[in-house]
């Protein structure tokens, strides 16, 4: 039988005989500088694999691939060639620490998973409204208040008593370190300037009101968010990223920008004043300026900033200050910056995000998104990335339910691009490569609970949104009306 491989390796010749291939079998291994980075040729031939890389992670990955193949052609495997490498530079899953925290070992689980089909980039948001979960010495009341929140209620799931949590520098350290034997690159989220209420309940006067808060309880956009009119702001901030620099030794820091209401900066003498001495008479310019800022510091650090969509509103960024992910809405700026050089990263709302359900985006609408499309010049989609928020999901087995196989399909498109060979192929191979993805610890929903009843669609969306304390916002969000 020919062995089922995810993602599908670009080219795949069967050369004839047959060879055992086993955990025992022999691999041998060589070096090319022809091979593109990441790249691989594989042989299997009289029993033997044959790896030819040009660098370290194009190896991982051909032994991922021989993982596979072992798994799936048991000892009788057809002789074969490949030849393989990734599409797109950037290979990315995220995961949501803020709304809810999850165990280092489960993470370790699902980053086996992601480095399995050979994602390279693990976007770990760790800051939010209702949590702030890294500490930063220079300020330690962000975890001592900003990790616990009372009472919680995200749409019905509710949490009785405390909630609280956050991540020791050793355990960040230890991920970093496991994510760097599997060629996966972490990139720490420290929102700002909006999705910060954990920062103001712990240090409220650098908010525009300087009002005691708590950190929220629910899920939503909350109007607290940094005084941008406040010069010590910078101090709070550049302490903030002097300290994540210094435990994540990745190119990039992503900085958040995302879903920041103006209402109290339009209220602030502070905000004004700071506004009319830069020139600025227009609050997204005022967010994007802030932006430019921090990405201008991150530079100096020798980091790239990441900052959602959103952040170009302004005019303010050029191509030179930060990488952009785009999840929704403004495609315009984001043209805009695509055809100046910029790059971005795809995490296209309706298709990329996976703690929605499969309902609203079954699997082959998530697998038929064309992520190449989206560029407007031939590199100005750097990557793409599976989305994980978890305001409505608290457990690890809750997690892997959404996310498996959204990751593998993601992760397939970002190998493959336009060569990817389709849904119903992919299903197949992802079907025999379940025993070896439960391997890593994720648990994988039953193939029926995979497929969704075309009419059954609207009234579970229906289901999904219904009771969302705040619809409108979530409704407005979606059709960019904000
Ligand atoms: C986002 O989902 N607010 C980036
Ligand atoms: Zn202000």
């Amino acid at each position: 039988m020919k062995p089922a491989i995810i993602p599908q390796p670009r080219k795949i010749t069967y050369t004839g005989g047959i060879s055992r291939a086993n955990a025992l079998s022999e691999i041998k291994i060589s070096h090319s500088s022809e091979i593109p980075s990441e790249g691989y040729r594989l042989t299997l031939k009289n029993d033997i694999f044959h790896i030819i890389c040009s660098d370290d992670a194009g190896e991982y990955y051909a032994r991922n691939t021989v993982k596979q193949i072992v798994s799936t052609c048991g000892c009788v495997c057809p002789d074969l060639e490949i030849y393989d490498f990734p599409a797109f530079a950037y290979r990315g899953l995220s995961l949501d620490c803020a709304r809810h925290i999850f165990e280092i070992s489960d993470i370790k689980k699902l980053i086996d998973a992601a480095a399995l089909c050979k994602m390279n980039v693990f976007h770990w948001h760790l800051t939010d409204d209702q949590g702030w979960r890294i500490p930063i010495d220079g300020y330690p009341l962000l975890t001592q208040t900003g990790s616990r929140r009372k009472k919680s209620n995200f749409r019905g799931l509710k949490e009785d008593g405390e909630y609280c949590g956050f991540y020791q520098k050793d355990e960040i350290r230890e991920i970093v370190g496991y994510c760097a034997k599997r060629h996966i690159e972490v990139i720490p989220e420290a929102e700002m300037p909006g999705h910060t209420t954990a920062i103001l309940a712990s240090y409220p006067e650098f908010g525009c009101t300087g009002k005691e808060i708590k950190v929220q309880t629910k899920e939503g956009i909350f109007d607290t968010v940094l005084c941008l009119g406040n010069e010590k702001i910078y101090d709070l901030i550049f302490a903030i990223l002097d300290e994540i620099c210094e435990l994540f030794p990745g190119r990039y820091i992503h900085i958040g920008g995302d879903e920041t209401p103006r209402t109290e900066w339009k209220k602030c003498e502070k905000c004004a004043k700071k506004a009319e001495e830069l020139g600025i008479t227009d609050l997204d310019a005022f967010q994007g300026q802030f932006i430019k800022s921090v990405a201008a510091y991150l530079r100096s650090k020798g980091k790239t900033a990441i900052t959602w969509n959103e952040s170009l509103k302004g005019g303010q960024l050029e191509p030179g200050d930060v990488m952009v992910q785009y999840w929704m809405g403004n495609k315009e700026y984001t043209d805009d910056f695509m055809s100046k050089g910029g790059r971005i990263i795809q995490s296209d709302f309706f298709h990329y995000y996976c703690d929605y359900p499969l309902a609203m985006t079954p699997l082959k609408k998530t697998y038929d998104f064309e992520p190449e499309k989206t560029g407007k010049k031939a590199d100005s989609v750097y990557g793409i990335e599976a989305e994980m928020w978890t305001e409505f999901i608290n457990t690890f087995e809750g997690i892997c339910e959404k996310y498996i196989p959204r990751l593998q399909i993601i992760a397939e498109r970002a190998w493959c691009s336009d060569d990817a060979p389709g849904f119903d192929s992919f299903m197949k191979r992802f079907e025999r490569l379940r025993a070896l993805t439960e391997q890593c610890g994720v648990k994988i929903p039953a193939s029926e609970k995979l497929k969704i009843n075309p009419l059954l669609r609207i009234p579970k969306i229906i289901e999904f949104f219904a009771g969302v304390p705040d619809f409108n916002t979530i409704k407005n969000s979606i059709f960019n009306s904000k």
